[in-house]
């Protein structure tokens, strides 16, 4: 183990949350991962993840969902730092302080933006420059969605959601997200799918693809058929395990969302709308209705991880 050539004290990456405009669920592989096809789509909601040399690991979270962050060796941004220290031989330590402000435990890839944002911090930080394949390996060794936050944009997952490929797409979206006050565990939201799609038969699941319907909305950049094209094979399982998200998809529609749907396994309802007034209409109907947890807007697509300028903002 060698000490790294530091180059700064401390560095800033900020990380975007993503949307599952499509998430076909296949069938469960032998390794108990199911197969997928997403589109995925990076939207503007950060995290900020700061890396600072330390003595020891450890890990500081602020915002809103703070308290709801583990902050032990089970954190995802944690380990991927200590993932990336053990893999490149380096044997100098990180404070790791997140400020957090995509839900936990939402669909919104909370934890795996946290994971890369500290990969690419550590990165920075040593000075290792890797190249951008060797750590959307990493990335996909540690989860399945962060290779994607890494990446940002609009991209297909395929295997676990881990392999990206691009898509041809044009557009800005504006999305309004209902969070609820509590999360959803993934593991459990894909075990409900499991149990559902057995107990009406277990018919055989073909293996997922993207549907044209989507391809052919995200190319034309037509928000209205962008709109019709959401799914979400995961969306019966997280209503099954909280059907109170039933209410609120009906809500955000009938107060004039182009569509909506469950981000990836949920809680968070993702609304698109045709223009920035409509998501503020939108997020004040919401609001107002008390249907809803907490109302947010971002747009999308944006920018995967990117280390922040100058000195580091937070810490
Ligand atoms: O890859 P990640 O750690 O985010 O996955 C969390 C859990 O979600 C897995 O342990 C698994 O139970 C479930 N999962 C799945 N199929 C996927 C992705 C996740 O079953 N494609």
């Amino acid at each position: 183990m060698t000490s790294a050539p530091t180059t700064r004290r401390s560095v800033t990456v900020r990380v975007p949350a993503k949307v599952n405009l499509e998430l076909n669920v296949g069938p469960r592989r032998p390794d108990g991962y199911h197969e997928v096809s997403t589109v995925y789509m990076a939207v503007g909601l950060h995290d900020e993840v700061t890396v600072v040399p330390s003595d020891d690991w450890s890990v500081l979270v602020s915002g809103p969902y703070a308290d709801r962050v583990p902050r032990d060796e089970t954190n995802l941004a944690l380990r991927a730092a200590r993932a990336l220290a053990r893999q490149v031989g380096v044997d100098d330590r990180v404070s790791v302080l997140i400020h957090k402000e995509i839900p936990v435990a939402g669909g919104m890839a909370g934890g795996s933006a946290d994971a890369a944002g500290a990969l690419l911090a550590c990165d920075h930080l040593w000075g290792l420059g890797l190249p951008r394949d060797d750590l959307l390996e990493m990335a996909g060794d540690l989860g399945s969605d962060i290779p994607f936050v890494l990446a940002g944009g609009i991209a297909v997952g395929s295997g676990r959601g881990e392999r990206l490929a691009p898509v041809l797409a044009r557009g800005t979206y504006h999305w309004v997200l209902a969070v609820s006050p509590t999360g959803l565990s993934t593991p459990a939201v894909y075990a409900e799918c499991d149990r559902l799609r057995a107990a009406a038969g277990g018919a055989a699941v073909p293996a997922p693809e993207p549907t044209t319907a989507m391809m052919t909305a995200l190319r034309s950049g037509d928000v209205e058929a962008l709109g019709a094209a959401l799914s979400n094979d995961l969306s019966e399982a997280a209503l099954s395990l909280s059907p109170g998200l039933g209410e609120v998809l009906v809500a955000g529609l009938e107060y004039g969302a182009v569509g909506g749907l469950i981000s990836g396994s949920g809680p968070t309802v993702a609304f698109l709308t045709d223009s920035p007034e409509a998501a503020l209409d939108l997020c004040v109907s919401l609001t107002a209705s008390g249907v809803a947890g907490e109302v947010r807007r971002a747009k999308g697509p944006v920018h995967g991880a990117q280390v922040v300028p100058g000195p580091s903002a937070r810490g």
